[in-house]
């Protein structure tokens, strides 16, 4: 007769490696990245669509400054398409802009978030780099505290590094 091993008697017999982090989960550690200011210009264009009230803010300039030696200027050749959701009025932005650091290095940042009831907006933020000094910078998790001031945004990046 053919044992059929049960389910149970099968995960048993795996080799059971998990890892120690994920048993005993610690917060993960924020690094303070920079502060940017961000110079937007008015939006171009607002349209409602399906995702709600669609806008094009161009990103024309600005700065970023933190005390890992990321400083510089940012590119005068991105936007913000974010959205506005009729139901609640909440803001989500979506940016794609260009960093390029004093260092030479240049980076292309996308990021996405919406407004919290504090003020400003929270933002999840994806870099990409092709510099070698920067490399580790395409493989962290990053979130920005942004403000709004008139039509300069200050941004705080801050990483989370696993
Ligand atoms: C960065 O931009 C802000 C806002 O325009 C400005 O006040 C500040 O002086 C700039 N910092 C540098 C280092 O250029």
């Amino acid at each position: 007769m053919l044992l059929l091993p049960t389910l149970a008697s099968l995960l048993y017999l795996l080799p059971f490696s998990t890892p120690q982090s994920l048993l005993s989960p610690t917060p993960p550690k924020l690094e303070y990245l920079y502060t940017a200011h961000v110079d937007c210009l008015q939006s171009l264009y607002e349209t409602q669509g399906p995702a709600g009230i669609r806008k094009a803010i161009p990103i024309v300039g600005g700065n970023f400054t933190g005390p890992k030696g990321l400083n510089g200027k940012i590119l005068n050749l991105g936007a913000d398409w974010g959205s506005t959701d009729p139901q609640t009025g909440i803001f989500t932005a979506d940016t794609r802009y260009n960093l390029q650091a004093e260092d030479g290095a240049n980076l292309w940042l996308r990021t996405s978030g919406s407004g919290v009831p504090a003020g400003g907006l929270h933002l999840r933020v994806v870099i990409e780099t092709g510099d070698k000094r920067w490399y580790w910078l395409n493989n962290v998790v990053g979130e920005f505290g942004v403000s709004l001031l008139t039509e300069v945004v200050l941004m705080v990046l801050q990483l989370l590094v696993f």
